[in-house]
């Protein structure tokens, strides 16, 4: 048992326990907020809302960042089927940006969006614009090759190559043509440090990856991602297949990883959300019913369908 992982999940339990004296200002709207949504109850959303509400993720004060990409009318369509309606958003840059909602809503079809995944399905089409750094994604300018390797993406099962650890980190770098052994060594260690995983396979980068336990590749996977240096990391449901203590360590490095790159996550847990994101966003039928900072979004939802869905009334 890693005992430093175990007594920050205890920790990370301490807000429910003193739900009741959170450090708030007594007079905020915030506060007002988690007294009134505590009232309502001690499930694990009451509890997320309560962590928000302790001021873990402040709204106020938090600097005006520049936008990665803005979300402009986009519709999709799988065929006859129209996946996204209408969508507009702006991520911001160097922020964890969370995608909830129900299943089928249309959170991973817009995040494949971003990389332009979906490019790859000939029944897809799109109208909209996205814009990256205020370049138009789908425009002629936009190199997709160079588009995937700004924006990294990691999936909900790990999904290491079938190579050693130095190598699964080392594949991008050599698929540019980078034979540089030091060079590569370098990134392969730098990476893994970015992902919190060095210290647990230095001694063994010629081990298979498929033999690290699941937390241990989906943290590969993201040191894989990072060796690119990309500007974005692409999160689908990254933790649903991981225990309790693999997912904290994820958690963790994400508050980290936001410093360099910008986060935008897609999980079913509104305690994730409220715990690692700046911003949420609800889906529902294709559509972003609301988006606005997290903190906001959990302690007074403007919508009631959200309000509905985060008290677990539908979804
Ligand atoms: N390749 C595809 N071809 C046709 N329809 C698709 C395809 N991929 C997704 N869809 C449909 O588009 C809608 C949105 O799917 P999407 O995978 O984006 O949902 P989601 O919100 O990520 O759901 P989940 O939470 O279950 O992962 C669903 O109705 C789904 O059936
Ligand atoms: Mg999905």
């Amino acid at each position: 048992m890693n005992l430093l992982a175990d007594k920050k999940i205890k920790r990370s339990q301490e807000p429910m326990a003193s739900a009741a004296t959170p450090d708030l200002d007594p007079g905020s709207q915030t506060a007002e907020a988690a007294d009134r949504y505590m009232s309502r109850g001690s499930g694990p959303v009451a509890r997320a809302r309560t962590q928000v509400a302790a001021g873990l993720k402040p709204a106020a004060g938090l600097p005006d960042l520049k936008p990665m990409f803005e979300v402009q009318d986009l519709n999709l369509y799988y065929s006859k089927f129209q996946a996204l309606k209408h969508i507009n958003l702006t991520i911001p840059a160097h922020q964890v940006t969370a995608f909830i909602g129900p299943s089928g809503c249309g959170k991973s079809t817009l995040l494949r969006c971003f990389n332009r995944m979906n490019d790859l399905l000939e029944e897809v089409r799109i109208d909209g614009r996205i814009l990256m750094d205020g370049r138009d994604l789908r425009g002629p300018q936009t190199d997709v090759v160079e588009l995937r390797t700004k924006v990294g993406m990691v999936f909900q099962q790990p999904n290491p190559f079938p190579m050693s650890i130095f190598d699964n980190v080392a594949y991008g770098l050599r698929c540019q043509g980078i034979k540089d052994r030091v060079y590569l060594r370098q990134v392969v260690e730098t990476s893994l440090k970015k992902a919190a995983l060095y210290d647990e396979v230095k001694d063994e980068l010629d081990k298979n990856a498929t033999k690290l336990s699941g937390g241990q590749q989906q943290r590969l996977c993201i040191a894989r991602a990072i060796a690119l240096q990309p500007q974005v990391i692409l999160m689908d449901e990254p933790t649903s297949a991981l225990d309790p203590i693999a997912t904290l360590k994820i958690e963790e490095l994400m508050n980290d990883l936001k410093k360099e790159y910008t986060i935008v996550i897609v999980t079913h847990s509104m305690q994730q959300a409220a715990r690692i994101s700046d911003k949420t966003a609800f889906f529902l039928l294709g559509e972003v019913v609301e988006f606005d900072d997290t903190v906001t979004m959990f302690n007074n939802p403007s919508d009631k369908r959200t309000e509905d869905y985060i008290s677990g009334r539908f979804g």
